[in-house]
This record gives C-alpha cells, sequence and structure tokens, in this order.
C-alpha cells in the first residue's frame, strides 16, 4: 500500500474530507451493470450478477485490490478486468488510482467503466473531464479463437505483446475508446491525451509514448463519484 493510499485511508476514518488531497475520490456508489445473455461473476467481492440485471455493490473485499475483475459463471475461466492503478476495497473507502484496461491476454466480452455524478436518478452524468472507457470487443469480430480461458485469446507471451503493430494489438487498438464528457468517443481523452487500454506493452519499440489511465481529474477535483461498470455494452 502507497503512502497516499494509506493517507487517504486514514483520512475517510477520521471522516476528514478527502478533497483535501486532491488524490483521491470518494466512490459513493459501486454498480455492475450485466448485460450478458449469461451471468457473470464479480470477482474478489464473489458477488453474481444476474444476466440483464443491475447490482449495487456494498459489500468491501480483501483481495484483488488493484483491479476490478469479472468473468461468466459458467466459463471461461479468466477474467477481463480494470486495472485501478491502486488499491480500492469498495464503496465508502477512497479510490485514489487511474483505472485503465489491460487486455493484452484478451477477453469474453465488451465492457465499460464510468465515472458518474452521484445520486441522479439513472446517473447518466459525467463526473469529471475524462470520465469512462470502453471496449467494443465482439466474439464475433474476435481475430483470434476461444479457448478455455477467454472466448477470444490472444495467446499472449512476452515476446507477442511487445508490438503495437501486431494484427491483434491492432484489433484492441481500434475498439479501445476514451470517453469525453460530452458522450463523445476519441482514441485519446481531449482533456488529458491519455489512452485507456494497453494494447501492447509499453516496452514495445513501436509504443507511441502514451500515457494510459482515466479520472485523473476526477481524483485532482476529487469529488464522490458513483463508479459503473457495464458489461456486454452492444
Ligand atoms: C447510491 O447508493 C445509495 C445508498 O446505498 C442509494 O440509496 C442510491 O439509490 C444509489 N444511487 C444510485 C444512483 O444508484
Ligand atoms: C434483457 O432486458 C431487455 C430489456 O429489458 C429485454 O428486452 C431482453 O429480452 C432481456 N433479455 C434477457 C435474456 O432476459
Ligand atoms: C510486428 O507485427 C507486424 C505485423 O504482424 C510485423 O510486420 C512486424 O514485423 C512485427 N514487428 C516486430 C518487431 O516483431
Ligand atoms: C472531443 O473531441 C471529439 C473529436 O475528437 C469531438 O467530437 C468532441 O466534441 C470533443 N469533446 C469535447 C468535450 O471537447
Amino acid at each position: 500500500m502507497g503512502p497516499l493510499v494509506a493517507l487517504c485511508q486514514s483520512l475517510a476514518m477520521l471522516h476528514l474530507p478527502l478533497v483535501a488531497l486532491g488524490g483521491c475520490v470518494e466512490v459513493t456508489n459501486f454498480s455492475f451493470v450485466n448485460r450478458c445473455s449469461a451471468d457473470v461473476i464479480l470477482k474478489d467481492w464473489n458477488v453474481v450478477v444476474p444476466t440483464n440485471t443491475s447490482q449495487q455493490v456494498m459489500e468491501l473485499r480483501t483481495s484483488g485490490l488493484q483491479r476490478i475483475s469479472w468473468r461468466y459463471v459458467d466459463g471461461p475461466w479468466d477474467t477481463d478486468f480494470i486495472e485501478l492503478n491502486g488499491d480500492w476495497k469498495g464503496v465508502g473507502t477512497p479510490f485514489c488510482g487511474h483505472p485503465n484496461f489491460a487486455s493484452w491476454a484478451g477477453f469474453s466480452m465488451s465492457s465499460r467503466y464510468e465515472a458518474l455524478l452521484p445520486g441522479e436518478e439513472g446517473g447518466e452524468r459525467f463526473a469529471c473531464a475524462d470520465p469512462g472507457a470502453e471496449l467494443t470487443f465482439s466474439i464475433s469480430s474476435c481475430p483470434s479463437a476461444p479457448t478455455s480461458r477467454y472466448y477470444c485469446d490472444f495467446f499472449a507471451t512476452q515476446a507477442s505483446i511487445r508490438n503495437c503493430s501486431s494484427g491483434f494489438a491492432i484489433y484492441m487498438q481500434e475498439r479501445s475508446w476514451a470517453l469525453n464528457p460530452d458522450g463523445s468517443r476519441s482514441r485519446t481523452y481531449n482533456a488529458t491525451r491519455n489512452i485507456i487500454n494497453y494494447w501492447c506493452a509499453p516496452e514495445s519499440s513501436n509504443w507511441l509514448g502514451w500515457g494510459v489511465g482515466s479520472f485523473i481529474d476526477c481524483t485532482q477535483r476529487g469529488a464522490p463519484i458513483h463508479l459503473r461498470v457495464t458489461t456486454c455494452i452492444d
């Protein structure tokens, strides 16, 4: 645990305003919307979100704090996930990281994450300047093959992910979208110029020096958010 996270958590326990730090937000609501035609399990929280339902996740977890990970209950066995770049236990605890996808191993479904203004029915307004991201993957467009690990397995190796021009990297890049506050999608956030996914490793010779990560403006503002993850977005 980093000193900043520890400090945030201490402040949260003392009920001091997180805004003073500028580097963390309070997540007042965490909802998981499963639009897939099969049940999904949210790993670490061990919460099953049935097909076509939305769930408020209130529990605190004790493992896997650096990611939000999920998979179909009935497999494939490996998870799609968001990297948080910081520890987060759940609703009510400070969220200090700058999340991104890291899909180089493969995927089983499309997904989106968003920072919304809390307390609004439907919660449709974005909370900051770099508030969301989506992967518009689909099984029908998968450039690879299904395995017991993923519906679309990129058979990643340390070597294969170090090429930003590979077919798999291009597939991921073309389907990785930053969501701007006006709802528009772009390769990089208008506000920060960051991208939202690792479609290849930063060690690649043709990595173009991208900054990676969302919610930088959110954590700088320090205003509370409703964090929403949606699966099977199309
Ligand atoms: C946020 O959580 C509160 C408290 O659990 C709940 O009453 C409210 O409906 C939630 N808001 C949204 C937008 O889901
Ligand atoms: C999911 O919900 C939508 C909208 O309510 C409905 O049209 C659809 O039939 C549902 N699908 C399943 C598998 O229940
Ligand atoms: C990266 O992939 C492209 C497309 O398959 C290939 O032409 C190129 O040689 C690869 N580069 C490296 C460094 O492996
Ligand atoms: C962000 O840029 C896109 C085009 O790249 C544009 O359509 C959109 O309106 C811009 N949004 C903001 C908030 O500037």
